[in-house]
């Protein structure tokens, strides 16, 4: 029922009682356009349907021809009208899978890229046309791992591309749930659609820490052990044979 095309401006009409021209539809592919020739009015048929650009059924336009028959003489005009069917940002990014899983060292670099499994057509994909189908990924704060957004960043947002932003530690933490969001560039910030996957990122050990004299006590904001001293004490004149010092056991 929506208006195409108000007036289509054909000199005559097809009015009672003295119509000068008669109109028809042709080529009127799957019934699309509705003809009210009295008002040379066209509408969109969208009964029982919706008229969808997007894939599956991709309808960029609609191409139909207004055949104008003069009553008098007898003849015939064709008039093509072609109407363009425009984006809308009515689908959201999806991701192809809901889950993404990375395995890091503990000693890698602060600034190596840990995991790019949103290049190509693994991540998150949006049927729309131009920047409404365009993604780009952020990393965004996870209230049950208050530290995976600090640990981890995404800082070229087209690529995905996720980034180590901070040290790891595998004695401190072992498991990072990274949620990353896609979000759609619409023109217009308040249209963009966004869905969220999240990236397990798993902390491997490195040889990082060296042998401990026990008992340690942390020297205040480091991981090292305050030096210790192992005293023992013999009295004099004990058989050599039966003793030994047990402080490395
Ligand atoms: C509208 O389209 C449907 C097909 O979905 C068709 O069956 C129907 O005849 C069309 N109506 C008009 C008025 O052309
Ligand atoms: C992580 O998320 C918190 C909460 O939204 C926010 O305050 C903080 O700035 C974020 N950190 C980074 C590095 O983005
Ligand atoms: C280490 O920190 C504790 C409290 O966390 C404090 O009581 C102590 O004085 C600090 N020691 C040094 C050497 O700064």
């Amino acid at each position: 029922g929506t208006v195409l095309v108000n007036n289509m401006e054909i000199k005559g009409t097809v009015r009672e009682p003295n119509p000068t021209i008669s109109l028809s539809l042709l080529n009127n592919a799957d019934y699309w356009v509705i003809l009210d020739p009295v008002n040379q009015r066209l509408y969109l048929n969208s009964t029982g349907r919706v008229l969808d650009r997007d894939p599956p059924l991709s309808i960029h336009s609609i191409v139909v021809q207004v055949k104008c028959t003069n009553i008098n003489v007898g003849t015939v005009i064709h008039h093509e009208v072609r109407i363009l069917v425009k984006d809308r940002n009515d689908n959201s990014p999806r991701f192809q899978q809901s889950q993404y899983y990375v395995a890091v060292n503990e000693l890698t670099p602060v600034g190596t890229t840990i995991f790019t499994g949103f290049s190509g057509n693994n991540g998150a994909k949006d049927i729309d046309d131009g920047p409404n189908g365009q993604i780009e990924y952020a990393i965004q704060y996870n209230p049950s791992d208050p530290t995976s957004n600090l640990s981890f960043d995404i800082p070229l947002t087209l690529s995905g591309a996720v980034v180590l932003r901070r040290r790891l530690n595998y004695e401190d933490k072992t498991r990072y749930f990274v949620i990353v969001q896609a979000n759609d560039r619409a023109p217009n910030p308040n249209d963009r659609r966004t869905s969220t996957a999240t990236l397990t990122v798993d902390v491997l050990d490195g040889d990082d820490l060296g042998p401990v004299f026990l008992p340690c006590v942390i020297v205040n904001n480091t991981r090292d052990c305050h030096p210790l001293t192992y005293t023992a004490s013999i009295p004099e004149l004990t058989d050599p044979v039966s003793t030994y010092i047990l402080g490395f056991c």
